[in-house]
């Protein structure tokens, strides 16, 4: 699939914040606040990970987290084949934001590697405003059915009905993905979900991360997803609600906002 041209060489160096820097919680939101994506090194240990964790944002607990509410995600070769437990096993993932299916996703989520893939295993980080851009592009149908009320359905029985784009008052846009086997959609944006699919991917950018490299992202602006891969590959993650002021969602890009204000619920 043809891949959008990278805006940067080294994406990781791009959005890299050093947390240990005077003043560092202040740069971090504002640039969450503005791009909704931080990358960050030398988180070396689980308690390193808390700590930095603690200082940004309150913890959400998941399903699959663990007491301290960090959630370690590896292959644990149980959950192959089991809807909404991919990531705990070895393949790829489609881009998605993360608990799409809750009425209130958690605004921030924290992934850091504690140990790389043998082969493969990169995240792959999609701006959501850059998705929304393409959608509103040209004909503007497909972004326009896909920011209707209620088209889609994330999550199990108990899941949510919402929208991919949820347009507030304000006109800010926040987006709510995923692909797989929790995603059911209304009939009148079908034709539009190649689309969607394409731009996801398209504008992927590649994070080969290291031991004590992360990224902090926007979970109402970035799609994250990861490649298939083979090792032993082990991540921390810290989904949680930021300790500081993130108005909802993004602010379109100029050529897309003429967005008509569809949707509010979400
Ligand atoms: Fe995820």
């Amino acid at each position: 699939m043809r891949r959008a041209h990278q805006p940067y060489a080294d994406a990781f160096a791009h959005h890299y914040i050093d947390f240990a820097a005077p003043g560092a919680e202040a740069t971090m939101a504002t640039r969450l606040r503005n791009v909704g994506l931080v990358t960050l090194d030398g988180l070396a240990s689980r308690n390193a990970v808390l700590a930095f964790a603690t200082r940004i944002m309150d913890l959400v607990p998941h399903r699959d987290s663990d007491s301290d509410g960090l959630t370690t995600i590896r292959d644990t070769h149980r959950h192959v084949h089991r809807a909404g437990f991919a990531g705990l096993g070895n393949g790829g993932l489609e881009p998605h934001t993360e608990r799409s299916g809750t009425p209130n996703p958690p605004r921030l989520m924290l992934l850091v590697c504690r140990q790389a893939a043998v082969i493969g295993g990169e995240c792959l980080l999609t701006d959501g405003q850059a998705v929304h851009s393409d959608l509103f592009a040209g004909e503007r149908e497909a972004g326009v059915a896909l920011a209707q009320p209620r088209t889609a359905f994330f999550g199990a029985g108990d899941g949510h009905a919402t929208q991919v784009f949820t347009v507030h008052h304000d006109l800010r846009v926040s987006v709510r993905l995923r692909f797989d086997g929790l995603a059911r959609w209304n009939p009148i944006v079908e034709p539009y979900l190649p689309k969607l699919r394409a731009a996801a991917v398209r504008h992927q950018v590649s994070l080969a991360l290291t031991p004590g490299q992360g990224y902090l992202l926007d979970n109402e602006r970035w799609l994250h997803a990861r490649r298939a891969f083979t090792g032993d590959r082990l991540f921390w993650r810290a989904l949680g609600q930021p300790l500081f002021l993130m108005p909802r969602g993004f602010t379109p890009a100029p050529a897309s906002v003429r967005t008509p204000m569809l949707s509010e619920a979400g």
